[in-house]
């Protein structure tokens, strides 16, 4: 069983190779889904097909051939399905605070409930070994990083905040109730919560298990589309997700001569000589601007047979794991892999046994062993691109 993300910034082709891949996958016997997470779905498009468009507009997965099926996550069935309550409950309270209630019914689909809906569809399939590769179209680059710490920060809430709120709404709610006009949320909506949770239960090992998932990131050698590929390379390490080839698309191919063209080229083969060097260590697949967009299954499975000519799409082609504890002298070290990390941007605290990393605007909570939850982290040094923390 292998879970394969594809993404990057907008436009450079995640789904176009999303797709490739799963024909490639599929004419190798390999039973696959290709799943969609973005909003403006164009999964369904990139196969060209009329008969996809109008007669199974109604089914959740779409079937390509013997071995392909699509899905493009729809929300508003996923929360019927999944969340009514908890949704109800967002409802109803924004409906109180005079918004109308088309509005609300709106707003009450909140930043990151697609992802768990696709969390909670990938792992039902995991769960039931439905399908032998589950590839992963994700949205651009800023809500699939959301997307993979929310088991993380759904724990911690879990943990620390559920069982609170709960026995509260239980015992205080009647009286609060008669006295405030904002709704206590019944036993429904807890009970809702706890089985969306042990529904999601076990995915954070599936996403940070590098034998079963990988990240493939997609580029395009310019300058800012490179820039946020780095960004994204360093927080899914430090989220724990396995990257295992970045790819860099749409590249001028050597027979295009027009003078029009020739600063363009010069800027490629700049970015590609950077892209080499920030991700080494990761394998690089180059792929050339076709000729045409790339729609219909003739030019998916063109693509793919440049993608991968000898290679199989499943295999996994790093394994480096991104962090790791080690005792080195007596001394505990957490070793964290973060390229493109300045110093000054990592801060550190510690709450109990859980190690708070912050950089930028994203944080991750390293749960620490045992032995290190009453140490104390003392240090962090980089060197190269790993981060090392020591514990006393
Ligand atoms: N190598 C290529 N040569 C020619 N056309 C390409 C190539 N790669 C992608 N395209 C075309 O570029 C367009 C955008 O590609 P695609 O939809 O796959 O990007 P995306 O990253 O999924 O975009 P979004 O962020 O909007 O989801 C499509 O029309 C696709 O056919
Ligand atoms: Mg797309």
């Amino acid at each position: 069983m292998r879970l394969i993300f594809y993404t990057g910034k907008g436009g450079v082709g995640k789904t176009t190779i999303s797709a490739a891949t799963g024909m490639k996958l599929a004419s190798l016997g390999y039973k696959t889904i290709v799943i969609s997470l973005d909003v403006a779905h164009s999964l369904r498009d990139s196969f060209d097909r009329e008969d996809l468009l109008i007669a199974q507009i109604d089914e959740k997965r779409i079937q390509i051939n013997e071995n392909l099926w699509i899905q493009e996550i729809n929300v508003q069935e996923a929360i019927v399905e999944y969340w009514d309550e908890v949704y109800n409950y967002i409802r109803s309270l924004l409906n109180r605070s005079g918004l109308e209630s088309l509005v609300a019914e709106e707003i009450a689909v909140f930043p990151g409930m697609e992802e768990i809906c696709a969390l909670l569809y990938i792992n039902q399939y995991v769960r039931e070994n439905t399908y032998d590769i589950i590839i992963l179209d994700c949205a651009p680059t800023g809500e699939s990083l959301r997307f993979v710490s929310i088991p993380t920060t759904l724990e911690w809430y879990m943990n620390r905040i559920f069982k609170l709120e709960r026995n509260l709404a239980k015992i205080a709610g009647p009286v609060i109730e008669t006295i405030s006009s904002v709704p206590i949320p019944k036993d429904a909506y807890f009970q809702n919560i706890q089985q969306l949770f042990d529904r999601l239960e076990g995915i954070d090992k599936v996403l940070t298990d590098p034998k079963i998932t990988t990240v493939r990131l997609v580029t395009n050698p310019e300058k800012i589309v490179i820039k946020e590929t780095q960004r994204a390379f360093m927080y899914f390490c430090l989220y724990g997700l396995c990257i295992d080839a970045v790819i860099i698309n749409r590249i001028f191919p050597e027979g295009v001569e027009e003078k029009f063209f020739e600063v363009w080229k010069q800027t490629q083969q700049k970015y590609i000589e950077e892209a080499e060097d920030y991700f080494s260590g990761v394998p690089i697949w180059k792929v050339n601007l076709f000729d045409d967009q790339i729609v219909g299954e003739a030019g998916l499975c063109k693509l793919g047979d440049i993608l991968y000519p000898n290679i199989d799409p499943a295999d996994r082609f790093s394994e480096q794991r991104p962090y790791q504890f080690q005792k080195v002298n007596d001394v505990y070290q957490l070793v964290m892999q973060l390229p493109f990390l300045s110093k000054q941007e990592v801060h550190l605290s510690k709450h109990g046994d859980e190690l708070v990393v912050t950089i930028g605007g994203f944080k991750r909570h390293v749960a620490l062993p045992r032995s290190l939850a009453s140490a104390k982290a003392t240090g962090a040094k980089l060197t190269g691109h790993q981060l090392v923390i020591t514990f006393q």
